[in-house]
Parts: C-alpha cells; sequence; structure tokens
C-alpha cells in the first residue's frame, strides 16, 4: 500500500476520491458524527478489505451510507411504513435503519445477517461523495477497532496511515458520537445504538421502540464489544465522588475532563481521550452527564470506554 493521501474538498478531489472508491480501493471521510472509512457496497472485495484495515471482527456488519432515499428499493425487500416516516423526518441525518436486505448486498456487508444497515449522513462532503461515486458506500468508524471513533481528519491518519488509500479532510466532525441505529426489520421496532436522536424523539413518530435487554445477545453486533477505548484508564466521577476517586490514584498521571453541556462533551469526548494518551495521562477521569436524552447517548460510549459497559 502506498502511502495515504490527504485529499481536500476541492472538486477535483473529491473526484478522485470517488474514483478510488468505485475502484475498489478505501478512502476515509468526514460525516455529520464520526469520520467513516468508505469502499463500494457493492464490492465485496473491497468490503474485505475494511475489517483488515480496521483489524474489524468479522461477525461485525457494516452500514452502507445513501445520497438519495430512491436507492433503498434497491438494497431491501421492503419498506415498512415506519421507514418511510423516519426517513421523511431524519434522513439526511445521524439515524440508521436496519431493513431486510436484498441479495445484491454482499455477506461480509451484513456479516450473514439477513438485514441491512442504512443511513443518508447529513454532511455537505459525504453526500458529494456519494453523488460522485454514485455507490453505496459501507462506512464503520474510521478508526483501528476498539479505539475512539475519529472526529477529525489528523485521528484517521493516526490510526490507519498506511493501512488505507485516502483521507479526504473535511475539518472537524459536529456532533461527534456516532448515528443512533434502530433495528425496523421485525414487528416491533427497536433500538441498537442510542445516538443524537433520542428513543423518546423516535416514538413520537413511530410508536413504542423497544430496548434489548442488557442480559440478551446484542443484536448490533458491534456493541458487544470494547469500545472507544483510550490507552489510558477512563473513569466516571461525579461531583461527590471526584476527591475520593483522585486520593485514590493520587500516584498516577490524571487528568479531568469536565463540559458545559451534552453537545460540547459529545464533540469533544474522543478527541480529548486521544489527547490524553498523547500526553501520556495514565488516568482520564470524566465528569458524568446526565442519562437523558442525548446524555444518555454519551453516557453510553463512557461506560463502554471504561469498560462498566454491557
Ligand atoms: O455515525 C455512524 O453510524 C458512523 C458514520 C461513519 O456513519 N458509522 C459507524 O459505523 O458508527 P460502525 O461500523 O462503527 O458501527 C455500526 C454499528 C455496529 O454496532 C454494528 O454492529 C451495527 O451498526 N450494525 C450494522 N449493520 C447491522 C445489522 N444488519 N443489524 C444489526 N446491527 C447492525
Ligand atoms: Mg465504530
Amino acid at each position: 500500500m502506498p502511502t495515504t493521501k490527504i485529499l481536500s474538498v476541492n472538486k477535483q478531489d473529491l473526484k478522485q476520491a470517488a474514483q478510488l472508491i468505485c475502484d475498489g480501493k478505501l478512502v476515509a471521510f468526514p460525516t455529520e458524527t464520526v469520520y467513516g472509512l468508505g469502499a463500494n457496497a457493492l464490492d465485496k472485495e473491497a468490503v474485505a478489505k475494511i475489517f483488515v484495515a480496521k483489524g474489524r471482527p468479522q461477525d461485525n456488519p457494516l452500514i452502507v451510507h445513501l445520497h438519495n432515499s430512491e436507492q433503498v428499493n434497491e438494497l431491501v425487500q421492503e419498506v415498512p411504513e415506519t421507514a418511510k416516516k423516519l426517513m421523511n423526518i431524519f434522513w439526511p441525518g445521524p439515524l440508521t435503519l436496519v431493513l431486510k436486505k436484498k441479495d445484491i448486498i454482499p455477506l461480509n456487508v451484513s456479516a450473514g445477517l439477513p438485514t441491512v444497515a442504512l443511513r443518508m449522513p447529513n454532511h455537505p462532503i459525504a453526500l458529494e461523495l456519494l453523488r460522485t461515486a454514485n455507490v453505496p458506500i459501507v462506512a464503520p468508524s474510521a478508526n483501528i477497532s476498539g479505539r475512539p471513533s475519529p472526529t477529525d481528519a489528523q485521528h484517521v491518519y493516526e490510526d490507519l496511515q498506511g493501512k488505507i488509500e485516502a483521507i479526504i479532510d473535511g475539518g472537524r466532525c459536529t456532533i461527534g458520537i456516532e448515528s443512533t441505529v434502530v433495528d425496523l426489520s421485525e414487528e416491533v421496532p427497536c433500538l441498537l445504538r442510542k445516538g443524537k436522536i433520542s428513543k423518546e424523539e423516535l416514538e413520537t413518530i413511530i410508536g413504542p421502540i423497544k430496548e434489548q435487554h442488557k442480559s440478551e445477545t446484542p443484536k448490533a453486533p458491534g456493541m458487544k464489544y470494547k469500545h472507544y477505548s483510550p490507552q489510558a484508564t477512563v473513569i466516571i466521577v461525579t461531583k461527590d465522588s471526584l476527591k475520593e476517586e483522585e486520593q485514590k490514584y493520587q500516584d498516577k498521571k490524571s487528568i479531568l475532563l469536565t463540559y458545559n453541556d451534552d453537545e460540547e462533551m459529545a464533540r469533544e469526548l474522543f478527541k480529548d481521550f486521544r489527547d490524553a494518551d498523547k500526553k501520556g495521562y495514565q488516568i482520564i477521569f470524566v465528569k458524568e452527564t446526565t442519562t437523558k436524552g442525548f446524555g444518555e447517548a454519551i453516557m453510553d460510549r463512557l461506560k463502554k470506554a471504561s469498560n462498566h459497559g454491557n
């Protein structure tokens, strides 16, 4: 593999990126949530390269990205009313829908499952890349598996340089944590991953959504792995527990992360994890947020990073 090219967002560079995708190569690109590692979703050999580059477990399926809702009909067996409603309201946006797949979707995209996850990102560069390549693009977060998701091009470079063909540098991601994933392939919709769009918001549109019970095997296979982890140990603290925790670890090099609001926390958290590692901190204390709305999705990532998840 040649050295990884850094592309900018001008028309010519985006055309080059689209061509690389069509040639079966891997190109990382920005979305509003996190950076994605893109490959042609209909090319199983290109898809296979993603698992190698990321060190991703083979049983963890990928999200297919689209620029036009019409494309959905070519990829899934049926589009239920619930999906139509959610697509109308939340696409483009940080919402991924799981539906029954057609055979055109290679088996390594869905990791052998009969379903496929679909999302239309709300990011001008991602949409332009999808339009120009004119193929659906699979894109997991563009990090080495288990590491914090990348929220700028530099993070992708740190993890994947020399392993992928190119990175489109589109600056910082505005949301900072991955999309909400909801399974609509069965009778009752099921929330598989929390994100910026909350369960309550979705329920106002399509009615009751169930959540997976903690003891069940996660239906989104990705949710069972340790995730989002910096090298340092992450410890969640409250206003009351901070002093005690700091005392416990006083012989270690530690940093405390606090944020003004959930939006800022989501946007900065993964970057701050990576920065703390670069500065050699052994312990990262993070002040907890509420477990309501967006805060719930952030706490979910934080618990996984501190390995209290699942
Ligand atoms: O915001 C995002 O969703 C980002 C950007 C790049 O779009 N992508 C992302 O992809 O987070 P990834 O691969 O890191 O996470 C995909 C999640 C995993 O938990 C995976 O198990 C689940 O979606 N998933 C994918 N296809 C599925 C399917 N057919 N059934 C159930 N879960 C699925
Ligand atoms: Mg990921």
